[in-house]
């Protein structure tokens, strides 16, 4: 009988915590806690602690958290933006829609934007560089921050896949001007619905994401200090994630567990890449667990067809959608990758025998 295999399960993850959610639910909601109140605050300061840096700026989603940090920067029409061309779209989108140019570059093996091809896409409009810290594994930040500071550039992560990875002791979201994040349902700290936030250093970067998520207004004194955005994080998706953010190293350990799993039961496949690396400076805390297989969609299609869910994100890579108006400069890596990923299912809820049917079916895939 074929088993069906969940790529994420929500409502066995809420089973799981459902006593201290239900709790943060009637706490909100008995209080009339809607807005902008105690719950925010906690999960900001939480939040601020656990990527360690002085703030947090809780939001509406990932996207909200990149265009604010674009535009807390300065960057605007004329201006560059080095960003990598395996990503999700929002990513570039952000940069476009604060009047920026995005350049693309490509990435390497570990999905992350290759460091060497940086400095040749530098000209003397770029003004930032946007890092993405893919599927919970950072890109090489000791280099990137190197280059930034050799030609002047502004960092903005985009660390919305990397919640709790480190790079010589160091978080995603503390290295830059801005860390950016998505708690977006099947992230590794999921809301249950749309929500996001900034981390920075920065009192002034603060301030301004603080009061432009809320139409530009300062709260205390009702001055508006610029035409801002309604972008505000809801109370109670404040009150979930902050449950759920006491959960997550734990969480983390777990998925470490079933990357291990995985990769002792698909190790003797030289067909496939695992996403397994060798960098003692850098751990990976895997929101995905992505595979390169050279059979693309044949390996993906016959896991379907064998019950167990698997994304391939992203088979048509974002710059070749035609209405995007993205320059595509040449990519090999990304074009190779993009023919060949399959994220397989990674989530806390997955219990050790849904693992090991996905490895036996990827095994009998190739005939082990
Ligand atoms: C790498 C990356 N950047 C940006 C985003 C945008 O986040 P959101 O969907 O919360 O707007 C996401 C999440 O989907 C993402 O994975």
């Amino acid at each position: 009988m074929v088993r069906r295999i969940k790529f994420i399960n929500p409502d066995r993850n809420y089973a799981m915590i459902k006593d201290e959610i239900d709790a943060a639910y009637f706490e909100v909601m008995t209080r009339g806690d809607l807005i902008d109140r105690g719950q925010l605050k906690r999960f900001e300061e939480n939040l601020a602690a656990f990527v360690g840096t002085k703030y947090a700026v809780g939001l509406n989603s990932g996207y909200d958290a990149l265009h604010l940090s674009l535009r807390a920067a300065g960057i605007g029409p004329g201006d560059e933006v080095i960003v990598p061309a395996h990503t999700f779209v929002a990513s570039a989108s952000a940069i476009v829609n604060v009047g920026a140019k995005p350049v693309l570059v490509d990435v390497g093996r570990d999905f992350n934007i290759n460091c060497d091809k940086i400095e040749a896409a530098i000209t003397s409009r770029t003004r930032g560089i946007m890092p993405v810290h893919l599927n919970g594994y950072l890109a090489d930040m000791m280099l990137v921050m190197e280059i930034a500071t050799k030609y002047n550039l502004i960092v903005v992560e985009d660390a919305c896949q990397s919640l709790g990875a480190q790079m010589l002791g160091k978080k995603a979201g503390a290295w830059g001007l801005t860390g950016c994040w998505s708690f977006y349902p099947f992230k590794i700290l999921g809301g249950y619905g749309d929500g996001g936030a900034i981390t920075t250093d920065d009192a002034e970067v603060d301030l301004f994401v603080r009061r432009m998520r809320y139409n530009g207004e300062d709260r205390q004194t009702g001055e508006y200090h610029g035409h801002g955005f309604t972008c505000l994080m809801d109370n109670l998706q404040a009150a979930f994630l902050d449950v759920k953010l006491r959960h997550l190293p734990g969480w983390i350990e777990r998925r470490r567990e079933i990357a291990e799993r995985y990769r002792t039961g698909l190790a003797d496949i030289p067909d496939l890449l695992l996403p397994h690396y060798h960098d003692p400076r850098r751990d990976h805390v895997y929101q995905n667990y992505v595979v390169r297989a050279p059979q693309g969609n044949d390996f993906s299609e016959y896991l379907k067809a064998n019950g167990v869910e698997v994304l391939t994100q992203f088979r048509k890579p974002y710059y070749r959608h035609e209405a995007l108006k993205l320059e595509d400069r040449g990519f090999p890596e990304t074009e190779a990758l993009s023919r060949e990923v399959c994220s397989l299912p990674m989530n806390v809820e997955i219990t050790d025998q849904e693992v090991d049917y996905v490895i036996a079916t990827v095994r009998r895939f190739y005939g082990k």
